[in-house]
């Protein structure tokens, strides 16, 4: 999915040894359809060549406020024209001091003050730089002019400290950048979102456990994330990493998620049930390895609670999204689904479809209907089913 598709971006280099991952960063706008003009600060030539960046982004990079190139003569204005943003990754401590200042000695600070569109910064500079007192003035008036702050994140740095001042990852400023752009869909609630498969054990090491990979949940809170919603994922075991602005509460078992999630509810806006929830455990967990008999053996089971029909029969329940996981006849079992478990809006999709990869196809069924969404990758249908649910929170009156 092209998330930047027509934007224009002016990605500002400053000088600093997380100037490396801006190259990566480069990369991954260009991937989500965004037209890059680098430009670098004199310091950050130091940390990486402009050729890089040229190759990346496959335009020309600036360094100079005096580069005779541009027709007028005025890179500090023209680069900026019709650009959709200025986002400066790495932001030095130097940098975040002449931009709250209103410095402008070189391009990109020029850039800065002349300019219309937004600005973003991904902080990056040493522990004590950035708990300094006069970095921390700075930063509240650049918060107070505006300015987007992305991070830093906390960890190890290179001058071998620990603690607040890493620049994201380059992933992390781009999902920053690409929510920084959406349309604050779901600003102010609380979502809800269960994802991945459970585990039933059925002694120490077995258990019963199915196939989903978690990539359709994961999307969807990666895309209420992106509409500004505060996203709690109650995850069974998946190896995907948490999301970006995601709180993650990792469970097992069906019961696991169940409380996981009833904890999680009271204030909640939406809840969303894209588990595959098993719906059945073992009745009993052996305590040691259970060792082979070479004999027949009976499992027993027992029904695992209804995650989903519990929380929409809560006295006050938030808006209730459900899957329906089919291997046929999707539009009649799916619709079956929707009233049994008495929620507003359920997403139904084939196993074969959805089951584990990047792509799906999925139907939305509501009061209103039917709605195909076709064939399309997680992370687009994951955004459209976001729109569709914002829509109906508002009071269902997009036209179809
Ligand atoms: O994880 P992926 O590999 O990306 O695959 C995505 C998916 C196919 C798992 C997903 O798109 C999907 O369909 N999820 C629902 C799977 C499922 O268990 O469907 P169901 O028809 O059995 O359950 C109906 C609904 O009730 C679901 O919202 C489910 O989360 C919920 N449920 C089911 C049983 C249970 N005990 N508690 C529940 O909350």
């Amino acid at each position: 999915m092209e998330e930047l598709k027509g934007r224009n971006l002016v990605l500002g280099v400053s000088g600093g040894i997380a100037a490396y991952k801006a190259a990566e960063l480069t990369r991954l706008l260009v991937k989500a359809g965004a037209q890059v003009d680098v430009v670098m600060t004199e310091a950050a030539t130091r940390f990486v060549t402009p050729v890089t960046f040229q190759a990346l982004s496959g335009r020309t990079v600036w360094t100079d406020l005096w580069d005779a190139r541009i027709g007028n003569n005025m890179a500090h204005i023209d680069l900026t024209r019709g650009a959709d943003g200025i986002l400066i990754a790495p932001a030095s401590a130097d940098i975040l001091a002449k931009l709250a200042h209103g410095f402008a000695d070189d391009l990109l600070t020029t850039l800065c003050l002349a300019r219309e569109c937004a600005l973003m910064v991904a902080p990056a500079m040493n522990r004590q730089m950035w708990e300094h007192p006069a970095t921390r003035r700075n930063l509240a008036q650049l918060q107070a002019d505006g300015v987007a702050i992305f991070g830093p994140g906390e960890g190890d740095q290179a001058c071998g400290e620990t603690g607040l001042g890493r620049m994201l990852e380059p992933e992390e400023v781009l999902e920053a950048v690409v929510a920084y752009f959406a349309p604050k869909l779901l600003v102010g609630r609380k979502v809800v979102i269960t994802a991945g498969p459970t585990f039933e054990p059925i002694d120490p090491v077995r258990g019963i456990t199915n196939t989903s990979s978690g990539k359709m949940g994961y999307a969807l809170a990666r895309a209420c994330v992106r509409a500004s919603a505060e996203v709690v994922l109650v995850s069974g075991p998946v190896s995907l990493p948490v999301p970006p602005g995601v709180r993650r509460v990792a469970v097992q078992s069906a019961l696991q998620m169940r409380d996981a999630v009833l904890a999680e509810v009271p204030g909640a806006a939406v809840f969303i049930a894209v588990a595959a929830v098993a719906d059945y455990r073992p009745a009993q967990t052996a305590e040691h390895k259970i060792k082979k008999s070479g004999e027949p053996m009976q499992l027993w089971l027992t029904p695992n609670p209804d995650i989903l029909a519990e929380v929409a029969a809560l006295p006050q329940p938030p808006f209730c999204v459900g899957f329906a996981a089919e291997s046929r006849e999707l539009d009649a079992y799916a619709a079956a689904k929707r009233a049994a478990k008495r929620v507003p809006l359920l997403v139904g999709n084939l196993v074969q479809d959805g089951l584990g990869g990047d792509d799906n196809e999925v139907v939305l069924y509501d009061d209103r209907g039917r709605h195909p969404l076709g064939r399309a990758t997680k992370t687009e249908l994951a955004w459209r089913i976001v729109e569709h649910l914002a829509d109906l929170l508002a009071g269902g009156t997009q036209q179809e």
